[in-house]
């Protein structure tokens, strides 16, 4: 996750309106199949709540997040984590694994993370992941930029969220085997409406806004994207598609 001058990272906003995020990361872990005594690298932990998971499973984790406020809050679940960001790894031929959920779409820089991830795993390592993948929150992206146009403003999409082709052309140029990668479709239940999605992710759309307009313009997006994402019984849905994967350091490399 970032730590920018647009995106910061509340640890009790994003238990209240994040925490199926790492709920439903469970799928990566199975994909990750780790096995005790692995030393691994959660790549963009945030506050923990996998990196806990694979202590759990008898691994030795290092967590790397950019926010400090939520690795403080993974150190107080008594991990291993360090503020780091993910585009300037600075491990060398250390870890069994690199396991990372719903934070590579942050790394605008996606080069730089996948030769840190090289450099930092042993040879025989997996690259184990998942984040946003094309077409990831696209009613979002499109209403926050109608709602912006509206006001005479843009904002470059803060996220990448590539094609399934172009991430695996880019982990193979840097010598990874892929073994899986899937686009996967899957419609996500919020924990409250919208707005609290809006207030919690994003916020490089809604900072280029002047504070007291905030509220209003998040208000209007609700409304907005009732139609589109809330269902009859009044819940709300976000258009996720997952990008996940499973990648090795070849042996002999
Ligand atoms: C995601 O997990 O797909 C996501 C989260 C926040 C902003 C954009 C995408």
């Amino acid at each position: 996750m970032p730590s920018s001058n647009t995106q910061h990272w509340n640890p009790a906003q994003y238990r209240e309106h994040a925490r199926f995020v790492s709920d439903l990361g469970m799928p990566v872990v199975d994909w990750l199949d780790p096995r005790p005594g692995e030393r691994i690298l959660d790549l963009g932990c945030g506050d923990g709540a996998l990196s806990l998971k694979l202590v759990d499973r008898g691994c030795e984790v290092v967590g790397v997040d950019a926010s400090a406020d939520m690795i403080a809050a993974a150190q107080g679940l008594g991990l291993d984590a360090r503020v780091l960001d993910g585009q300037s790894l600075a491990f060398d031929d250390e870890f069994d694994a690199v396991f990372s959920n719903a934070a590579l779409h942050w790394m605008k820089a996606p080069e730089r993370v996948i030769a840190g991830v090289w450099r930092a795993l042993k040879p025989g390592g997996r690259f184990v992941g998942e984040f946003g993948g094309h077409g990831n929150v696209a009613v979002i992206v499109a209403a926050l930029g109608s709602a912006l146009a509206a006001r005479g403003m843009a904002v470059p999409n803060p996220w990448y969220f590539p094609r399934p082709e172009e991430y695996q052309k880019r982990l193979e140029s840097h010598g990874f085997e892929v073994a899986r990668l899937d686009l996967i479709p899957r419609p996500t239940l919020l924990p409250g409406d919208v707005g609290g999605w809006l207030e919690t992710f994003a916020q490089p759309y809604t900072a280029a806004l002047p504070r007291a307009e905030r509220r209003d313009f998040i208000a209007g997006l609700v409304e907005a994207l009732r139609g589109p994402l809330c269902d009859a019984n009044g819940d709300w849905w976000a258009d996720y598609v997952r990008l996940r994967f499973s990648a090795t350091k070849p042996d002999a490399a």
